[in-house]
Protein backbone atom coordinates (compact mmCIF):
# COMPACT_ATOMS: atom_id res chain seq x y z
CA UNK A 1 0.00 0.00 0.00
CA UNK A 2 0.91 3.93 -0.91
CA UNK A 3 1.37 6.50 1.30
CA UNK A 4 0.38 10.20 -0.13
CA UNK A 5 1.30 12.45 2.18
CA UNK A 6 0.21 16.92 1.46
CA UNK A 7 -0.22 19.74 3.83
CA UNK A 8 -1.53 23.47 3.31
CA UNK A 9 -0.67 26.08 5.34
CA UNK A 10 -3.16 28.29 6.84
CA UNK A 11 -2.39 32.09 5.21
CA UNK A 12 -5.72 32.55 3.95
CA UNK A 13 -9.59 31.60 3.12
CA UNK A 14 -8.86 28.84 0.87
CA UNK A 15 -10.10 29.80 -2.63
CA UNK A 16 -11.35 28.22 -5.95
CA UNK A 17 -7.57 28.05 -7.08
CA UNK A 18 -6.72 25.88 -4.04
CA UNK A 19 -9.73 24.24 -4.54
CA UNK A 20 -8.94 22.75 -8.29
CA UNK A 21 -5.01 22.89 -8.07
CA UNK A 22 -4.63 21.09 -4.50
CA UNK A 23 -7.91 20.27 -2.44
CA UNK A 24 -9.93 18.51 -4.94
CA UNK A 25 -7.04 16.46 -6.22
CA UNK A 26 -5.59 15.35 -2.62
CA UNK A 27 -9.43 14.93 -1.03
CA UNK A 28 -9.84 12.44 -3.84
CA UNK A 29 -6.69 10.39 -3.95
CA UNK A 30 -7.10 10.35 -0.06
CA UNK A 31 -10.10 8.79 -0.63
CA UNK A 32 -9.07 5.80 -3.33
CA UNK A 33 -9.08 2.59 -0.79
CA UNK A 34 -5.37 1.73 -2.07
CA UNK A 35 -3.79 4.36 -0.20
CA UNK A 36 -2.49 5.28 2.97
CA UNK A 37 -3.12 9.20 3.28
CA UNK A 38 -2.52 11.90 5.64
CA UNK A 39 -3.37 15.37 5.19
CA UNK A 40 -2.67 17.88 7.32
CA UNK A 41 -2.68 21.94 8.44
CA UNK A 42 0.95 23.31 8.12
CA UNK A 43 0.46 25.92 11.16
CA UNK A 44 3.97 26.24 11.90
CA UNK A 45 4.90 27.19 8.68
CA UNK A 46 2.14 29.96 8.27
CA UNK A 47 3.62 31.14 11.60
CA UNK A 48 6.29 32.96 9.10
CA UNK A 49 3.15 34.79 7.66
CA UNK A 50 0.57 35.28 9.93
CA UNK A 51 1.79 36.02 13.56
CA UNK A 52 -1.26 37.45 14.93
CA UNK A 53 -3.58 35.07 17.64
CA UNK A 54 -6.75 35.59 16.67
CA UNK A 55 -6.36 35.15 12.74
CA UNK A 56 -3.87 31.96 12.72
CA UNK A 57 -6.95 30.49 15.49
CA UNK A 58 -9.46 31.37 12.19
CA UNK A 59 -7.19 30.63 9.33
CA UNK A 60 -6.55 27.06 11.20
CA UNK A 61 -9.84 26.74 11.58
CA UNK A 62 -11.24 27.85 7.67
CA UNK A 63 -8.71 24.83 6.17
CA UNK A 64 -10.08 22.88 8.34
CA UNK A 65 -14.01 23.35 8.04
CA UNK A 66 -12.91 23.27 4.13
CA UNK A 67 -11.44 20.08 3.98
CA UNK A 68 -14.33 18.85 5.92
CA UNK A 69 -16.57 20.48 4.13
CA UNK A 70 -15.36 18.86 0.92
CA UNK A 71 -15.70 15.69 1.92
CA UNK A 72 -12.07 14.51 3.23
CA UNK A 73 -13.28 11.55 5.53
CA UNK A 74 -11.17 11.36 9.07
CA UNK A 75 -11.67 7.86 9.25
CA UNK A 76 -9.87 7.12 6.29
CA UNK A 77 -7.48 9.59 6.04
CA UNK A 78 -5.19 10.89 8.97
CA UNK A 79 -5.74 14.78 9.27
CA UNK A 80 -4.07 16.26 11.60
CA UNK A 81 -2.11 19.74 12.71
CA UNK A 82 1.29 19.88 12.14
CA UNK A 83 1.96 21.63 15.25
CA UNK A 84 0.16 18.79 17.56
CA UNK A 85 3.06 16.42 15.81
CA UNK A 86 6.50 17.45 17.65
CA UNK A 87 8.34 14.70 16.84
CA UNK A 88 7.69 16.32 13.29
CA UNK A 89 9.95 19.23 14.68
CA UNK A 90 12.91 17.15 16.37
CA UNK A 91 13.33 15.63 12.82
CA UNK A 92 13.67 19.24 11.64
CA UNK A 93 16.43 19.91 13.98
CA UNK A 94 18.21 16.61 12.78
CA UNK A 95 17.33 17.24 8.93
CA UNK A 96 19.18 20.89 9.56
CA UNK A 97 22.34 18.94 10.65
CA UNK A 98 22.32 17.29 7.46
CA UNK A 99 21.84 20.47 5.35
CA UNK A 100 24.34 22.69 3.85
CA UNK A 101 23.63 26.32 3.72
CA UNK A 102 24.18 26.40 0.65
CA UNK A 103 21.07 24.60 -0.19
CA UNK A 104 19.02 27.15 1.48
CA UNK A 105 20.61 29.85 -0.32
CA UNK A 106 19.35 28.46 -3.39
CA UNK A 107 16.23 28.28 -2.24
CA UNK A 108 13.20 30.44 -4.50
CA UNK A 109 11.43 31.80 -2.08
CA UNK A 110 14.40 32.92 0.32
CA UNK A 111 16.28 34.02 -3.43
CA UNK A 112 12.82 36.35 -4.04
CA UNK A 113 13.21 37.99 -1.16
CA UNK A 114 16.83 38.86 -1.48
CA UNK A 115 16.36 39.72 -5.38
CA UNK A 116 13.55 42.12 -4.32
CA UNK A 117 15.48 43.82 -1.98
CA UNK A 118 18.84 43.94 -3.43
CA UNK A 119 16.78 45.76 -6.47
CA UNK A 120 15.29 48.38 -4.15
CA UNK A 121 18.63 49.14 -2.22
CA UNK A 122 18.05 47.05 0.91
CA UNK A 123 20.10 44.74 3.11
CA UNK A 124 19.71 41.60 1.09
CA UNK A 125 17.86 39.49 4.03
CA UNK A 126 15.79 42.70 5.09
CA UNK A 127 12.01 40.90 6.15
CA UNK A 128 13.94 36.90 6.24
CA UNK A 129 13.27 35.27 9.62
CA UNK A 130 15.09 32.03 10.18
CA UNK A 131 11.54 30.16 10.08
CA UNK A 132 11.11 31.18 6.40
CA UNK A 133 14.79 30.40 5.76
CA UNK A 134 14.57 26.94 6.88
CA UNK A 135 11.06 26.49 5.69
CA UNK A 136 12.25 23.86 2.87
CA UNK A 137 13.44 21.73 5.81
CA UNK A 138 10.32 21.86 8.01
CA UNK A 139 8.19 20.75 4.95
CA UNK A 140 11.24 18.06 4.50
CA UNK A 141 10.46 16.74 7.90
CA UNK A 142 6.31 16.56 7.56
CA UNK A 143 7.22 14.17 4.37
CA UNK A 144 9.62 12.06 5.76
CA UNK A 145 8.50 11.56 9.47
CA UNK A 146 5.42 9.07 7.74
CA UNK A 147 7.97 7.79 4.84
CA UNK A 148 4.95 9.41 2.18
CA UNK A 149 5.47 7.66 -1.37
CA UNK A 150 3.45 10.34 -3.22
CA UNK A 151 2.89 13.74 -2.88
CA UNK A 152 0.09 15.80 -4.45
CA UNK A 153 1.88 19.41 -4.99
CA UNK A 154 1.46 22.51 -7.01
CA UNK A 155 3.89 23.15 -9.68
CA UNK A 156 5.21 25.80 -7.22
CA UNK A 157 6.40 23.24 -4.84
CA UNK A 158 8.60 21.28 -6.98
CA UNK A 159 11.91 22.62 -5.49
CA UNK A 160 10.54 22.26 -2.11
CA UNK A 161 10.30 18.35 -3.09
CA UNK A 162 13.60 18.14 -4.89
CA UNK A 163 14.78 19.45 -1.25
CA UNK A 164 13.11 17.02 0.52
CA UNK A 165 14.53 14.29 -2.28
CA UNK A 166 17.90 15.67 -1.96
CA UNK A 167 17.51 15.73 2.43
CA UNK A 168 16.90 12.10 2.17
CA UNK A 169 19.21 10.64 0.24
CA UNK A 170 21.97 12.77 2.04
CA UNK A 171 21.21 11.22 5.26
CA UNK A 172 20.42 7.91 4.15
CA UNK A 173 23.81 8.55 2.42
CA UNK A 174 25.34 9.15 5.98
CA UNK A 175 23.19 6.64 8.27
CA UNK A 176 22.07 4.28 6.31
CA UNK A 177 18.86 3.70 4.38
CA UNK A 178 16.06 5.33 6.46
CA UNK A 179 13.94 7.09 4.37
CA UNK A 180 11.99 6.71 1.48
CA UNK A 181 12.91 8.88 -1.55
CA UNK A 182 8.92 10.57 -2.31
CA UNK A 183 8.07 11.23 -5.85
CA UNK A 184 6.17 14.39 -6.21
CA UNK A 185 2.63 14.17 -7.75
CA UNK A 186 1.00 17.20 -10.02
CA UNK A 187 -2.25 16.91 -11.40
CA UNK A 188 -2.22 16.52 -15.11
CA UNK A 189 -3.70 19.56 -17.22
CA UNK A 190 -3.91 21.59 -14.11
CA UNK A 191 -3.68 25.36 -15.68
CA UNK A 192 -3.19 28.00 -13.39
CA UNK A 193 -6.56 29.64 -12.82
CA UNK A 194 -6.07 33.70 -13.87
CA UNK A 195 -7.32 35.47 -10.65
CA UNK A 196 -10.47 38.52 -11.18
CA UNK A 197 -8.27 40.50 -12.55
CA UNK A 198 -5.94 38.35 -15.22
CA UNK A 199 -3.01 37.53 -12.82
CA UNK A 200 -2.48 34.34 -11.24
CA UNK A 201 -5.11 33.66 -8.57
CA UNK A 202 -3.28 33.97 -5.63
CA UNK A 203 -4.29 35.36 -1.92
CA UNK A 204 -1.36 37.66 -2.14
CA UNK A 205 -3.28 39.58 -4.61
CA UNK A 206 -6.32 39.69 -3.28
CA UNK A 207 -8.19 38.67 -6.36
CA UNK A 208 -9.74 35.16 -5.54
CA UNK A 209 -12.94 33.46 -5.71
CA UNK A 210 -13.51 32.13 -2.24
CA UNK A 211 -14.91 28.41 -1.97
CA UNK A 212 -17.78 29.41 1.12
CA UNK A 213 -19.30 32.78 0.61
CA UNK A 214 -22.47 34.36 0.72
CA UNK A 215 -24.62 34.35 -2.18
CA UNK A 216 -25.21 38.31 -2.90
CA UNK A 217 -21.17 38.53 -2.36
CA UNK A 218 -20.45 35.59 -4.60
CA UNK A 219 -21.94 37.71 -7.08
CA UNK A 220 -20.75 40.47 -6.64
CA UNK A 221 -17.18 38.76 -6.67
CA UNK A 222 -18.23 37.02 -10.22
CA UNK A 223 -19.62 40.33 -11.55
CA UNK A 224 -15.96 41.67 -11.11
CA UNK A 225 -14.06 39.33 -13.39
CA UNK A 226 -12.36 41.82 -15.71
CA UNK A 227 -13.41 41.01 -19.63
CA UNK A 228 -12.82 43.06 -22.45
CA UNK A 229 -15.04 45.71 -24.33
CA UNK A 230 -16.95 43.33 -26.51
CA UNK A 231 -20.62 44.47 -27.47
CA UNK A 232 -23.16 41.95 -26.39
CA UNK A 233 -23.78 39.78 -28.71
CA UNK A 234 -20.27 39.74 -30.30
CA UNK A 235 -18.86 36.37 -30.41
CA UNK A 236 -16.27 35.54 -28.11
CA UNK A 237 -12.57 34.35 -27.04
CA UNK A 238 -13.28 30.91 -24.49
CA UNK A 239 -9.61 30.48 -24.54
CA UNK A 240 -8.07 32.30 -21.75
CA UNK A 241 -11.29 33.78 -20.25
CA UNK A 242 -11.68 33.12 -16.58
CA UNK A 243 -15.75 32.52 -16.87
CA UNK A 244 -15.29 30.24 -19.38
CA UNK A 245 -12.35 28.26 -17.49
CA UNK A 246 -14.07 28.21 -14.16
CA UNK A 247 -17.22 27.16 -15.70
CA UNK A 248 -15.52 24.63 -17.50
CA UNK A 249 -13.99 23.44 -14.07
CA UNK A 250 -17.33 23.29 -12.91
CA UNK A 251 -19.70 21.70 -15.29
CA UNK A 252 -20.17 18.23 -17.57
CA UNK A 253 -18.10 18.27 -20.90
CA UNK A 254 -22.14 18.52 -22.87
CA UNK A 255 -22.67 21.98 -20.72
CA UNK A 256 -19.05 22.94 -21.34
CA UNK A 257 -19.73 22.68 -24.64
CA UNK A 258 -22.74 24.27 -24.90
CA UNK A 259 -21.34 27.22 -23.09
CA UNK A 260 -18.33 27.15 -25.66
CA UNK A 261 -21.11 27.32 -28.20
CA UNK A 262 -23.02 30.46 -26.35
CA UNK A 263 -19.20 32.01 -26.36
CA UNK A 264 -18.63 31.32 -30.26
CA UNK A 265 -22.50 32.82 -31.02
CA UNK A 266 -22.09 36.01 -28.46
CA UNK A 267 -23.41 36.02 -25.06
CA UNK A 268 -22.74 38.77 -23.49
CA UNK A 269 -20.66 38.68 -20.66
CA UNK A 270 -23.34 39.49 -17.78
CA UNK A 271 -25.44 36.44 -18.70
CA UNK A 272 -21.95 34.32 -18.81
CA UNK A 273 -21.06 35.69 -15.78
CA UNK A 274 -24.87 35.41 -14.31
CA UNK A 275 -24.24 31.40 -15.74
CA UNK A 276 -21.33 30.51 -13.34
CA UNK A 277 -22.85 31.85 -10.67
CA UNK A 278 -25.42 29.34 -11.08
CA UNK A 279 -23.20 26.46 -12.15
CA UNK A 280 -20.54 27.49 -9.10
CA UNK A 281 -23.68 27.61 -6.42
CA UNK A 282 -24.68 24.36 -7.71
CA UNK A 283 -21.29 22.68 -7.77
CA UNK A 284 -20.69 24.19 -3.87
CA UNK A 285 -24.53 23.82 -2.78
CA UNK A 286 -23.68 20.43 -0.43
CA UNK A 287 -20.13 21.54 0.89
CA UNK A 288 -21.65 24.51 1.55
CA UNK A 289 -24.33 23.16 3.57
CA UNK A 290 -21.76 21.06 5.48
CA UNK A 291 -19.54 24.03 6.20
CA UNK A 292 -22.66 26.04 7.31
CA UNK A 293 -22.96 23.36 9.95
CA UNK A 294 -20.00 22.72 10.82
CA UNK A 295 -19.06 25.98 11.40
CA UNK A 296 -21.78 26.45 13.40
CA UNK A 297 -19.90 23.87 15.87
CA UNK A 298 -16.14 24.52 15.59
CA UNK A 299 -15.70 22.37 18.56
CA UNK A 300 -16.33 19.19 16.63
CA UNK A 301 -13.76 20.25 14.03
CA UNK A 302 -11.05 20.60 16.57
CA UNK A 303 -12.24 17.03 18.14
CA UNK A 304 -11.85 15.77 14.99
CA UNK A 305 -8.24 17.55 14.53
CA UNK A 306 -7.38 16.27 18.00
CA UNK A 307 -8.76 12.93 17.29
CA UNK A 308 -6.27 12.30 14.47
CA UNK A 309 -3.21 13.94 16.16
CA UNK A 310 -3.34 10.79 18.89
CA UNK A 311 -3.34 8.73 15.67
CA UNK A 312 -0.92 10.17 14.18
CA UNK A 313 1.52 10.62 17.14
CA UNK A 314 2.19 6.84 17.65
CA UNK A 315 3.44 6.58 14.08
CA UNK A 316 5.79 9.51 14.12
CA UNK A 317 6.89 8.44 18.19
CA UNK A 318 7.74 5.12 15.75
CA UNK A 319 9.73 6.64 13.09
CA UNK A 320 11.30 8.84 15.28
CA UNK A 321 12.65 6.05 17.70
CA UNK A 322 14.33 4.28 14.64
CA UNK A 323 15.94 7.62 13.68
CA UNK A 324 17.34 8.63 16.96
CA UNK A 325 18.45 4.92 16.70
CA UNK A 326 20.43 5.49 13.62
CA UNK A 327 22.17 8.94 14.78
CA UNK A 328 23.23 7.07 17.84
CA UNK A 329 21.20 9.29 19.82
CA UNK A 330 18.74 7.00 21.72
CA UNK A 331 17.23 7.24 24.72
N1 LIG B 1 4.71 24.45 1.41
C1 LIG B 1 3.37 24.01 1.10
C2 LIG B 1 2.61 25.20 0.48
O1 LIG B 1 2.95 26.34 0.71
C3 LIG B 1 2.64 23.51 2.31
C4 LIG B 1 3.31 22.32 2.91
C5 LIG B 1 3.96 22.29 4.10
C6 LIG B 1 3.34 21.01 2.36
N2 LIG B 1 4.42 21.01 4.34
C7 LIG B 1 4.09 20.21 3.28
C8 LIG B 1 2.87 20.43 1.16
C9 LIG B 1 4.33 18.86 3.04
C10 LIG B 1 3.11 19.09 0.92
C11 LIG B 1 3.84 18.30 1.86
O2 LIG B 1 1.65 24.99 -0.21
Amino acid sequence: MKTMLSGIKPTGCPHLGNYLGMLKPCIDMASLPDYRSFLFIADYHALNFIQDRALMKNLVLEVALTFLSLGLNPSKTFFYRQSDIPEIFELALILQCVCPKGFMNRAHAYKAVVDKNKAEGHEEDDGVNMGLYNYPILMAADILMFNADLVPIGQDQTQHLEYTRDLAIKFNHIFGKTFKIPEPYFKENVATLPGLDGRKMSKSYNNTIPLFESDAKLKKIINSIKTDCKGASEPKETEGNLIYMVYRELASPEETAAFAKAFADGISYGEAKAKLFEKFTEYFAGPRAKYEELKAHPDTVFDILAEGAKKVRPIAQEGLAIIRDKIGIAR
